[in-house]
């Protein structure tokens, strides 16, 4: 391969010739920036650089070979290594970054969901920051997920010897002691320097199931490969199983090869994610591109060409992160069929918003689906998944204990977990607290996030009358607020005498 000089490679620094180095390759990626669904701001700071680092804490390394063909300049000169550039010092936000003046307080502190979030607000980055925290257009979504909850009120019972209770519940036959799991959350480079592995780290000292994301900064195999390793540290085997997030490839080829690596790393179930066609407005994360963007002196250009999801395009995705070719807006219910002759173990669709689907989810077979809506960062105004799950109750009933069932979004609380099991969840996600966990302490905040659920749940379920998690029934909450305002098709309809 042709060796590159670091003094020509720093000479690329800018939007008409801009070259970056990359585990020791140069690429040209001039034509590639207007289509980094990310902006082309932040490859614009690594210009002549070598922006392997940066890089890393997005995106597997392989992930360069989805570059278009002919990127590749050369290897670096490694003798020249010093002559390149150091990359750009922007500070698109400098009065939000992280709240240095702050002290992170001891795990011991964090004692409830939110005092992660003022933890990792101590520590994050303010552009990590958003990642984590962005919502849809105006955040209505992710208000009304965390709302819900407290919408819904129990009915406890008295008097029922509640000395002691279980709280294990089974994902697809694997037991946990919990029936909550952590939900996939992309590029975790950008919330700690250890990524999925310190979080996978934190499941399995403590027996959590994981679902991992597509969009991950580490690869599946290297995800799973610490799931063993932390397996042989203990004394005892960990229930803990790692299920996979599947993001439909636009290519049929990559998907299935996608699948097989998945499968033969151990994986032990699919959730395909059927809210995604494409990326919903993260709106902060909108505002910080353009600000990175003026930044650098340019101004950031339309990301139309990628939401339109052309073939070749380099598909919007993950938690606002780009993974190229990844995310088709084109799957359809039919594509079920040859995924089944691919995946023989469980697929659960992943962003189910209304009883309809649902059914339909039922009716090709799905062995389970998730209501959820992306924790609020997809469609404006989508749904709560409690209320999609009421919306179940009331018109397909027949449905629940045909399919496993799981709930996400803006559960903060044990007590929202057993609301959702007593209308009749299987176990749910829980996604930003852990994130926020990660982001302060890592595996050992990962911890701590479990234990203070575990722990409001245990207690929760002695203060409602009940001992295990089979005992939880619909009328142990009364739901009527939020059955008010449940969707009627009726309802759609104003009658001349309503309109007057
Ligand atoms: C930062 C972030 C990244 C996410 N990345 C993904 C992803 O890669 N794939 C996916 O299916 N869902 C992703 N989600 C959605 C979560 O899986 C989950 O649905 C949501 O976070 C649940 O809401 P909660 O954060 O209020 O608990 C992401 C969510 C966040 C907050």
């Amino acid at each position: 391969m042709t060796l590159v000089d670091g003094a020509e490679i720093a000479k690329h620094d800018s939007k008409k010739s801009c070259w970056i180095v990359l585990d020791s390759n140069v690429y040209d990626v001039t034509n590639f920036l207007s289509k980094h669904p990310g902006g082309a701001a932040i490859i614009l700071k690594q210009a002549g650089t070598d922006a392997t680092e940066e890089f890393k804490k997005y995106h597997p390394l392989d992930y360069v070979r989805d570059l278009p063909e002919g990127s590749v300049v050369g290897a670096i000169n490694p003798n020249t290594l010093a002559k390149l550039r150091k990359p750009k010092e922007v500070n698109a936000a400098p009065a939000q970054s992280a709240d240095t003046d702050k002290e992170i307080p001891h795990v011991s502190l964090c004692v409830s969901c939110p005092d992660f979030e003022r933890a990792a607000r101590a520590v994050l980055p303010h552009k990590s920051i958003v990642y984590a925290s962005t919502s849809a257009n105006t955040g209505l979504s992710l208000k009304t997920n965390l709302d819900d909850w407290g919408r819904i009120y129990f009915r406890p019972r008295v008097m029922r010897n509640v000395g002691d209770v279980d709280t294990r519940r089974s994902i697809f036959g694997h037991s946990s002691p919990y029936p909550f799991y952590i939900s996939p959350m992309g590029t975790l480079g950008a919330i700690h320097p250890e990524a999925e592995p310190e979080m996978v780290r934190g499941a399995v000292r403590k027996g959590a199931h994981m679902v991992v994301s597509t969009a991950s900064t580490k690869t599946s195999q290297q995800i799973m490969q610490t799931w063993v390793d932390e397996q042989q540290k203990l004394n005892s085997a960990s229930p803990t199983r790692l299920f996979y997030q599947f993001y439909m490839p636009v290519d049929r080829k990559k998907a299935i090869e996608l699948m097989q690596i998945v499968k033969e790393a151990g994986y032990k179930g699919l959730w395909m994610t059927v809210d995604t066609p494409v990326l919903g407005k993260r709106t902060a994360d909108r505002v910080l591109q353009a600000e990175e963007a003026l930044a650098v002196g340019i101004a950031e250009e339309g990301t139309v060409e990628w939401e339109s999801g052309g073939e070749n395009a380099f598909a919007p995705a993950m938690g606002g992160r780009p993974v190229s070719g990844q995310l088709s807006p084109h799957t359809t219910w039919e594509d079920l069929e040859w995924m089944r002759k691919e995946w023989s173990g469980p697929i659960v669709l992943k962003g189910i918003q209304c009883a309809e689907d649902a059914k339909l989810a039922c009716g090709y077979g799905c062995d389970g689906i998730l209501l959820s809506n992306h924790g609020g960062r997809q469609l404006h105004t989508a749904p709560s998944a409690l209320m999609t799950l009421l919306e179940i109750r009331n018109y397909c009933p027949e449905i629940i204990g045909k399919l496993e069932i799981f709930l996400d979004g803006g559960l903060r609380d044990g007590s929202d977990v057993l609301k959702a099991l007593c209308l009749g969840a299987t176990a749910v996600g829980v996604g930003r607290p852990f994130m926020y966990a990660l982001a302060a302490y890592g595996s050992q905040g990962v911890e701590r996030c479990i234990d203070v659920l575990a722990e409001e749940l245990s207690l929760g379920m002695r203060l409602l009358g009940v001992t295990a998690l089979d005992q939880l029934k619909p009328e142990m909450v009364n739901a009527t607020r939020l059955l008010n305002e449940m969707w009627r098709p009726e309802s759609n309809t104003l009658s001349v005498k309503s309109r007057l």
